[in-house]
């Protein structure tokens, strides 16, 4: 490993050999002792800056810049707990089990200091390409579940603490183990089928060859060859336990010591380590106002988001009396610091041990900790630091206040017990605990008989760790009836506390558990649990019907465990359909099926074109090598960069007051638009600012930047810089743009046929609304740049994360006032980008590069995730107002759409998004009179810019939604329609391109006979009419993607080729590896066009001084355009070697290599390719806007739980055509993870912004991606066979971004399964339109259940009350 040690300190033996600290020189008094992967030194200086209290300093290379850890394998995604990247394993010696236990945990929350005697093992300590590959990292490599990587080191570390302690686990705690792990690159399939490989219950597909569908039944066929699988398991290398790196042994030594307090001083913080019970209390006694941690994921938040300090922090974690676990007469009993791992795994033993009658409560804790983030953040989160934290959304303590747990709390001299009940919290964030006391134990009850309990907890995803409602519900029935004696329903997210519903519940004691008292608590929650209209958290009528949609689902779940003891006229009768509404939510094991078509029989073996040949960064990303732009070291002379940005939406600037900031140690300068050396300018259209002049636009506006000698200290700086501001009228939203006029430019519009005479013969007319919201890129990486001067002639090296290298290089220059030529961006790869990284990365490039040239020395920024969040924009949100004409039959005559876009603060890419929406805002249906225009609303919020799909989705799912419309006032099944409007091969588009090579109607009407559409349309009618709260939907839907750049330039691309004399190869193109596969692709077709092996060339990097004035890397084209620049490049060079192979044609490669170079023939080539007819006028209407397009049709269906709005994602179906794959591993995977973006998009991820244009969706923990668990159970993708492509390399088509609107299909599905929800009402009318606007999250899926609870929460909003959020 490439850590540099300092020099007095040996590396330590290979078996892993732990160095205590204080024999660091100029260390005093240290007992920190920590062994990170075997052999290497952590060391904390005597004073640390109080960041730099965070492991994940390991991660940024150093703990400090004269002691270098450089380990840089550990990524971080998020530094609050919710994204999993910087997982690594903890592994100590337990005093209390008396053995070395080991356990996955967030780095970026962890304290360094809580680390004493644990070895801390990182991706880089398992394995490595130098060596060996770990199992995990080989397999998570092969079976192509790495794309931008940088989420794979921290799955690799939680796959691999799974297995160090189950090596052979079932599917299950696979899933478990990978619950608090994001990805946004792969959806997820690639990474669990790889890993399925471990489980002791894996298999191919689950299917076993029983099912008919199952892969292995779909093998044969008789024209083509179909392969079932992307990857052999017989490749891959045992998993051999026994190879693992050992604890090490100098920490195994320490084990029987006796442990003595611990004392670290930082520079604004002291931590100290209390030993024994009385050492904590008499700490707490002399510095009542000292804070304790535990696991830190409540302190570390407050710290690093809140801006909080603590200035003495007390750690409770060693003293045993905190950690011990009594089973007593009344209940299990904890101590105040057990992690929640271990009162899960307690409570699950007691379940499996004890009657059942006794683990009411045990179960319903259970049920909190399934959905509680991951295993993370539960090895390390104490039991106690719940309760104190006294979160008012908290999932334990409604559950522990409703089971009437128990609280012991001591002080010196005092102890008392109390049971938790509605008096604990006294207010926001308080409890009874006084400030000398600190909480030693809760026990939690046993149940009795005649008791129950459940717990509910609904979050926006089912994994989402943040609730919006929790509840704990237990009643005791007098001895034998059912009569209640007592009744307890506790509420977390209702109020500022977790609450009791005591009016409620006091009013029915003694009554019986039947219809009228449902009713009755009902009408009383419903009375009792209100909200104001602009509660924070907002959501207000749907977390108002869930307090009673929780008690229902209690009341059943009762009644059906009553019905199992009792006589039905003793406790009510409970209806069939009913039953199935009690279930609780269930994960699935995935099922999956990948289709492809294999490469043509007699292709040579070296070929690797069409093969699916793993992302060729993919092992390195496994082990954590592989660069990213952050991971770069440090230059001994760099500085920080941290961007100070606007809170006011619209606003003067008063003053800048950077006084405070200039006393943070390390503070170097302030930059303002004063420091500029050439334009302060920037942006597409010029009409953006580096730095603002003296107006700010909107919440997140870049007003400067601090730049200072450690990241910590230019947090700190920026924090204390101080702005007055005038506030100015701002617009935030659509509406608000509309009603001002506030409008870039004019309309653009896309007309053809007789839009009057259209609706004039349509036998009905429907218009509406429809709203599609914005969605955040959250790629893995967030924006890094970092600009070293080159001291001469005004050189500059930029090293950034960005899709584009050229307007990167061109803003800078023009920023820089220098030439671009002296510019040089580089980029290795980028963690993910999806059209985020495209124009947006230039804000951070452009600031690095001021600092750089006024300090002269090397700065880098890399913001965090909530910055990036706040700063960089997103997807565009949407609104269309929409009147469609149709005839009796079905068929479409007349559209008008009026669309407009959230553009933000500065035009960005916004015109050209909304180009891509009225070109596809036909989808895949012929229209013959069609109006569609496009407003872009200038407002003050973050300017939006690219997002995979770049404006096609929005134009398609306002399609696809007036189409189901048009299906239900016809009262024709929705695919028939769809079907009859279909274009067919030949015809004309709305903007009058013939559609050639048409290939939808065949990827439609095989999509729908592999999804045995049919058969299974009549399965869930039949389930929906058996069961009344749960509803499944199915739909099918298509999506036609046109292919290009609409600026005509754009499309073109260069290549760059060296051979070298041994016959290796460095290839350089245009476009920038961020995932997607593009290096491998290239790879696989200069080595086709070449014909040498793939292991003969590589890429390093893309950079402006090699290939100039590039296109992004964007528009799903860089294949095709890069991938036919390359081709040329190839050729020149074969040209000129021809000759040597005509002289020896028996020769090898190298041997023409070397005789061209001798013969002093030029061995480096350049290629150049510009797309061909592509060209289009929006004022003619004529012209071909583009190359070609992409086909591709899914199926999907959904279950919805009409009480809670969850939904689940039962099956998808996708046919794709990708033209001749040029790798199937990397289309399907590119298919995959757009599907399950789109699915993100339409179904889950939902921004929100205060009224005054504030985002508060700013990290993991409020903005929700897919995880493991929203995946299709059974996700089937295959490739449509047999569809060559002319217009593309190698008769390929592009893939990147074509699939993502195929999540639509769940979305539709979903909404069909509201449709069955509401035709339970009596007086339904059949042809109800009722309005479902994008995402369909529960709130708006529960919402749209209409029923007796939803009509009981109805909330009035008076005039002039400020919601909490606004729909922008
Ligand atoms: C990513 C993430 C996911 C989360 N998911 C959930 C979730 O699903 N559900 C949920 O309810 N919460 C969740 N939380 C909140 C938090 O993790 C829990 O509240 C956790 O149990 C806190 O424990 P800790 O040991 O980390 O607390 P710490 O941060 O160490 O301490 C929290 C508070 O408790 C005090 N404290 C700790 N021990 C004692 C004691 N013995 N006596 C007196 N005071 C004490 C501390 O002084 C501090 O004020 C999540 C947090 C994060 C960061
Ligand atoms: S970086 Fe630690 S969990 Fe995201
Ligand atoms: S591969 Fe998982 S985030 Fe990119």
């Amino acid at each position: 490993m490439a850590h540099s040690l300092p020099s007095c300190v040996s590396s330590g033996s290979p078996n892993g050999e732990a160095l205590c600290v204080c024999c660091l020189p100029g260390v005093r008094a240290l007992r920190l002792c920590v062994a990170v992967d075997g052999s290497t030194l952590a060391a904390l200086p005597r004073h640390f800056p109080a960041a730099q209290l965070r492991l994940s300093s390991l991660s940024s290379c150093s703990l400090t810049h004269e002691h270098p850890v450089g380990l840089s394998g550990t990524k971080l995604g998020c530094g609050e707990g919710g994204c999993g990247a910087c997982t690594v394993m903890f592994s100590k010696y337990d005093r209390l089990q008396n053995k070395i236990v080991h356990f996955p945990a967030n780095a970026c929350l962890a304290p360094i200091c809580s680390l004493h005697h644990v070895a801390v093992t990182t991706v880089e300590g398992i394995g490595s390409t130098r060596t060996r590959l770990h199992p995990v990292q080989e397999r998570i490599a092969k079976s192509h579940g790495s794309q931008c990587g940088f989420c794979t080191p921290g799955i690799v570390m939680s796959m691999y603490t799974l297995l160090r302690n189950q090596p052979e686990p079932t599917m299950e705690e696979i899933e478990d183990a990978l619950q608090g792990n994001l990805c946004r690159c792969t959806g997820y399939r690639p990474i669990l089928q790889g890993f399925r490989t471990f489980a002791r219950d894996g298999g191919c597909c689950g299917g076993k060859g029983n099912d008919p569908n199952c892969c292995m039944n779909q093998k044969k066929d008789h024209t083509v060859t179909l392969s079932p699988s992307l990857f052999n398991p017989e490749e891959f290398m045992p998993l051999d336990p026994t190879q693992e790196p050992i604890f090490p042994p100098e920490l195994l030594r320490l084990k029987d010591a006796p442990q003595k307090q611990l004392h670290f001083e930082g520079e604004r913080v002291t931590w100290i380590q209390a030993s024994t019970l009385k050492e904590l209390l008499d700490l707490k006694a002399q510095h009542p106002e000292a804070t304790l941690v535990v696991g830190n994921m409540e302190i570390g938040i407050e710290m690093k988001f809140k801006n909080k300090l603590f200035p003495l922090i007390v750690c409770p974690a060693w003293i045993p009396e905190l950690n011990s676990v009594e089973h007593g007469e009344e209940g299990i009993s904890f101590g105040a610091s057990c992690p929640l791992s271990c009162v899960e795994k307690t409570l699950l033993d007691a379940v499996a041990q004890l009657p059942t009658h006794k683990t009411e409560v045990f179960r319903g804790v259970l049920e909190q900790l399934r959905w509680f983030s991951g295993k993370q953040l539960k090895s390390v989160a104490s039991i106690g630091g719940n309760v104190i934290t006294a979160s008012p959304i908290s999932d334990l303590n409604p559950v522990f206040m409703a089971s009437g747990a128990k609280l012991t709390m001591v002080s010196r001299g005092t102890r008392r017990t109390i049971r938790m009940d509605h008096t604990f919290f006294p207010g926001y964030r308080k409890t009874l605990l006084g400030p000398e006391e600190i909480l030693l134990a809760i026990e939690i009850p046993y149940s009795r008989e005649g008791e129950f309990f459940s717990s509910f907890k609904q979050s926006s995803g089912r994994e989402d760790y943040v609730a919006k409602v929790t509840s704990g519900m237990r009643v005791l029935f007098k001895p034998g009836t059912t009569q209640i004696e007592e009744l307890v329903l506790c509420y977390g997210g209702m109020a500022d506390r977790t609450i009791s519903a005591l009016k409620t519940t006091r009013k029915q004691l003694s009554k019986f558990w039947n219809e009228e008292l449902l009713q009755d608590v009902c009408a009383g929650l419903a009375e009792e649990l209100q909200l104001a209209p602009d509660a924070p958290g907002g959501m207000i009528e749907f977390r108002r019907t869930l307090t009673l949609s929780f008690f229902f689902k209690f009341y059943l779940t009762v009644l059906q465990k009553l019905g199992k003891v009792d006589s039905e006229d003793k406790c009510g009768k409970l209806d069939p359909t009913f039953a199935s509404a009690t279930l609780l939510f269930q994960k699935d094991p995935p099922t999956n099926v990948q289709l492809f078509q294999e490469v043509p029989k007699g292709q040579s073996e070296e070929d690797m074109v069409g093969r699916p040949l793993p992302h060729l960064g993919a092992s390195m990303q496994a082990c954590g090598e592989a660069m990213y732009c952050d991971d770069i070291p440090r230059y001994q002379n760099e500085l920080s960069l941290r961007l100070v940005t606007s809170t006011r939406a619209h606003a003067k600037i008063k003053s800048i007051d950077t006084s405070e900031a200039q006393k943070v140690p390390g503070f170097v300068c302030f930059l303002s638009a004063d420091d500029v050396s050439g334009s302060n300018k920037t942006g597409f259209f010029n009409d953006e600012t580096v730095f603002a002049n003296d107006e700010v636009t909107c919440v997140g506006h870049i007003i400067g930047a601090v730049v200072t000698d450690t990241p910590e200290h230019a947090q700190r700086a920026a924090q204390a810089v101080k702005i007055t501001y005038e506030d100015l009228p701002a617009i935030i939203t659509i509406e608000d743009a509309i009603k001002h006029n506030s409008f870039y430019g004019s309309e653009l519009k896309i007309e053809k046929g007789d839009l009057q005479k259209g609706f004039a013969e349509a036998d009905n007319i429907v218009s509406g609304e429809f709203y599609i919201g914005g969605q955040e890129h959250f790629y893995l990486e967030t924006h890094c740049a970092i600009a070293v001067p080159k001291g001469e002639a005004g050189e500059m090296e930029l090293f950034v994360s960005t899709q584009n290298t050229t307007k990167t290089q061109a803003f800078v220059a023009k920023v820089l006032g220098v030439p671009a030529n002296r510019i040089l961006i580089r980029v290795k790869r980028l963690g993910g980008g999806f059209g985020g990284k495209e124009i947006r990365s230039t804000l951070v490039s452009t600031a690095v590069a001021v600092g750089a040239y006024k300090t002269g020395c090397p700065v880098r920024c890399m913001l965090d995730r909530d910055e990036d969040m706040l700063i960089t924009g997103g997807r565009h949100p949407f609104l269309a107002r929409y009147k469609v004409g149709f005839m009796k039959t079905g068929r479409i005559v007349a559209l008008e759409v009026d669309h407009y876009s959230n553009a933000g603060n500065t035009l960005d890419l916004s015109e050209a998004i909304m180009q891509q929406t009225l070109l596809h805002m036909d989808n895949g249906y012929k229209i013959p009179n069609i109006r569609g225009t496009g407003w872009l609303c200038k407002t003050n919020l973050p300017s939006n810019t690219a997002f995979r799909g770049f404006g096609r989705p929005q134009g398609m799912l306002i399609a696809e939604h007036w189409m189901s419309e048009i299906a239900v006032t016809c009262g024709l099944p929705a695919e028939e329609v769809r079907r009859k409007n279909m274009y067919k091969e030949g015809d004309l588009t709305h903007f009058n391109q013939k559609l050639e090579g048409f290939t939808l109607t065949r990827c439609w009407d095989e999509c729908l006979a592999s999804s045995q559409y049919h058969a299974r349309k009549s399965e869930i009618d039949k389930f929906n009419k058996e069961n009344c709260w749960k509803k499944r939907g199915l739909c099918i839907v298509p999506t036609k993607f046109g292919v290009s750049f609409t600026v005509h330039f754009l499309n073109q691309a260069g290549a760059l080729i060296h051979v070298y004399t041994d016959g290796s190869v460095l290839l350089t193109h245009g476009g920038t590896e961020m995932g997607q596969g593009l290096h491998t692709k290239m790879v696989q077709v200069a080595s086709r066009a070449l014909k040498i092996p793939t292991s003969k060339i590589y890429i390093s990097e893309t950079s402006t001084n090699t290939v100039p004035n590039t296109s992004p890397t964007a528009a799903s084209v860089s294949t095709d355009l890069n991938g036919q620049a390359v081709y040329e490049a190839c050729q020149t060079i074969l040209k000129r070697l021809e000759p040597f192979k005509r002289k020896n044609p028996s020769g090898s490669w190298e041997d023409w290599v070397i005789a061209a170079y001798q013969d002093a023939v030029s061995l480096s080539a350049t290629g150049f390719y510009k797309a061909p007819d592509v060209g289009y006028s929006f004022e003619t209407n004529s012209g071909n806007p583009f190359n070609y397009f992409s086909y591709g049709v899914a199926c999907s269906e959904v279950e919805i739980d009409c009480l809670t709005g969850d939904h689940k994602n039962l099956r998808t179906d996708i046919v794709m055509d990708v033209g001749s794959s040029l790798n199937p591993a990397i289309d399907i995977g590119q298919v995959e993870g757009a599907f399950v973006q789109g699915l993100g998009l339409f179904t889950l991820e939902e921004l929100q912004y205060s009224p005054e244009g504030s985002l508060y969706t700013r990290g993991p923990s409020t903005y929700k991606i897919p995880t493991f668990d929203s995946i299709p159970i059974e996700f089937r993708v295959s490739l449509l066979r047999d569809s060559p492509n002319k217009k593309a390399i190698y008769a390929s088509k592009a893939v990147g971004e074509p699939p993502l609107f195929l999540a639509a299909s769940v979305f539709f599905a979903i909404k069909d399964a509201i449709r069955a929800a509401r035709a339970q009402h009596k007086d339904y009318d059949m042809k109800e339109l009722f309005r479902l606007d994008s995402p369909a999250t529960q709130e708006k899926i529960r919402n749209a259940c209409v029923d007796k609870f939803t009509t009981l929460c109805v909330t009035g909003v008076p005039e002039n009350c400020k919601a909490w959020s606004l729909r922008v």
